[in-house]
């Protein structure tokens, strides 16, 4: 699979089949997170990754869209500083190494969705994460069950070409 193809495939993938992932695969995805671009090679990110079933279980409530949390084979939750005058950019960049590791995955065959904590210092309670550092975003990951697997892609929809670019103006 081609980058291209990649990007015209991957879909939110929310439910997965009861597998561990290959430590290899893991090791990828992460490592791909970790090579993601950054604003001024800043580099802001921490990744926990998180395989425990009792924590994913207590991290899928600490948002109201991360039930997919709970039965994922592996958790990464992207933690960054906390508030100050780059957080625009840590942002930005979580959302880099996001959609770096997503494509990664998807490369070999493992499903992924991202996953928004509204509660950030439950999670930082159940991770262990220092004063210092929040964390906003995760991403689960596994093997696509076979419902997932074969939903159709127009559920996927996107705005239309002519309605998202503008050429030279507005
Ligand atoms: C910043 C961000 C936060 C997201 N948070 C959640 C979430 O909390 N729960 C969830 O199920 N999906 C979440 N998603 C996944 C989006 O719903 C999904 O990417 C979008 O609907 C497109 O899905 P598709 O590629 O299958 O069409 C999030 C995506 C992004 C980029």
């Amino acid at each position: 699979m081609d980058v291209w193809e990649a990007i015209q495939n991957k879909r939110a993938i929310r439910e997965f089949r009861a597998e561990s992932l290959r430590s290899d695969h893991i090791d990828r995805i992460l490592n791909a997170g970790r090579r993601s671009q950054s604003s001024k090679n800043s580099q802001p990110w921490h990744f926990i990754a998180v395989q425990n079933k009792e924590s994913l279980a207590k991290l899928a409530e600490t948002g109201a869209g991360m039930g997919h949390v709970a039965g994922c084979a592996l958790c990464v939750v992207i933690v960054v500083p906390t508030e100050n005058e780059r957080t625009l950019w840590h942002f930005f960049d979580s959302g880099q190494s996001a959609a770096y590791m997503q494509l990664a995955a998807t490369e070999i065959g493992i499903g992924s969705c991202l996953g928004t904590i509204y509660d950030p210092e439950q999670a930082a309670d159940i991770l262990g994460i220092p004063a210092g550092f929040q964390t906003r975003l995760v991403i689960s990951f596994g093997y696509p069950d076979d419902g997932a697997a074969k939903r159709p892609l127009q559920a996927g929809g996107r705005r239309v070409f002519d309605d998202v670019v503008h050429w030279e103006t507005w």
